[in-house]
């Protein structure tokens, strides 16, 4: 179902818009000012979603990288390094902001899948805080989105946070997409968390709410969270026309497995259009292409595709990505391939 415009928008899950159910819960909304902590639908969606991961207390920011960052602030000291992937979104997306806000800096590992292995955090502790900065914290990422969306492997992440735990890190969970990773696991979100000392899930990803994501905790954290929160600019007040909806989507969070079968069936077609160009099967909502194996490189598809309505961008340099969310559908997937097609051919 492309939008009124006519275009099938790929780029992101985050490009939804608020279905008809979502603007009616906004307009009915009770608030008061949460800066007073007294607006009772923020109230309850903080609630909602510290019980939905299994941690004490939550707190409502305006977008996932507030949410990261304040637990890069929270865990971290100036000069300390924030263990990740090369690719991680904490480290490449939020535009320098651990070291700008936080003075912290990243030890990286290369991370295929978003998998840091127990010997790749045992390394990254030798002469940590002594001849080396500390590493004083652990970033998973669950779904990775720029390793395609992928879920990580609950034995290899149990065994490394085990590894980070004994040398005294903490341990953050950038769960943008942890509803995703939960769906296409089998596995409730709270398992999912349970190891993370802090976890951030976004409402506004494919969740499908327009904005807002929550940082989760023990109740000290997420009180000390609130302060750095107004420090940061995202103090709020009548907020709570933005928690309902997103009290909404994360009433509705098991949909996610129809945009799975959706980039499943996306990655089935391109394949059999251009072959070998997809990177993986997808396990989530996610479909990366090789730009280097598309005839003629990535621009002519995508500027093939964007001629015929279809919008998608890049992940990483040269590398193109399909993101299925509520507002895509079996008729958009089949007008990518049309476009791949005659690209084909
Ligand atoms: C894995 C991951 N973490 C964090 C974020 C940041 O979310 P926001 O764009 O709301 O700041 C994103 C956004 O795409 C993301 O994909």
């Amino acid at each position: 179902m492309a939008f009124p415009d006519g275009v099938a928008d790929f780029r992101s899950d985050t490009v939804t818009r608020p279905t008809p159910e979502m603007r009616r819960a906004m307009a009915e909304a009770e608030v008061g000012d949460d800066s007073y902590g007294e607006d009772p639908t923020v109230n309850a969606l903080q609630e909602e979603s510290a019980a939905a991961v299994g941690k004490e207390a939550a707190v409502f920011v305006p977008s996932g990288t507030m949410g990261n960052q304040l637990a890069v602030n929270l865990q971290t000291r100036p000069g300390d390094e924030v263990l990740c992937t090369e690719w991680a979104h904490v480290r490449n997306y939020e535009r320098g902001a651990a070291g700008a806000l936080s003075g912290a800096a990243f030890r990286t590992v290369p991370g295929p899948g978003g998998v840091i292995t127990p010997e790749e955090v045992a390394a990254a502790l030798e002469w940590s805080g002594t001849r080396l900065p500390r590493v004083a914290l652990l970033v998973w990422e669950n779904t990775h989105n720029a390793a395609g969306g992928t879920v990580l492997p609950p034995d290899i992440t149990a065994a490394a946070t085990a590894v980070a735990r004994e040398g005294g890190l903490a341990v953050h969970l950038d769960g943008a997409r942890l509803f995703n990773a939960a769906v296409a696991s089998g596995t409730p979100p709270a398992a999912l968390a349970a190891e993370a000392d802090t976890v951030m899930f976004c409402f506004s990803k494919g969740l499908g709410s327009p904005v807002g994501s929550v940082l989760c905790g023990s109740a000290e954290l997420v009180a000390a969270a609130r302060e750095t929160r107004r420090r940061f600019g995202g103090n709020m007040r009548q907020a709570g026309v933005l928690a309902a909806a997103a009290r909404w989507a994360l009433r509705d969070w098991e949909r996610l497995a129809d945009d799975h079968a959706l980039a499943g069936a996306l990655a089935a077609a391109l394949e059999a259009r251009l072959p070998g160009t997809v990177m993986a099967v997808p396990e989530t909502n996610m479909v990366q292409v090789a730009g280097e194996r598309l005839p003629g490189g990535p621009e002519p598809f995508r500027a093939a595709l964007a001629a015929a309505g279809v919008r998608v961008g890049y992940i990483r340099p040269g590398v193109l990505r399909f993101v299925t969310h509520r507002d895509v559908d079996a008729g958009d997937v089949a007008r990518v391939a049309a476009v791949a097609g005659a690209l084909g051919r």
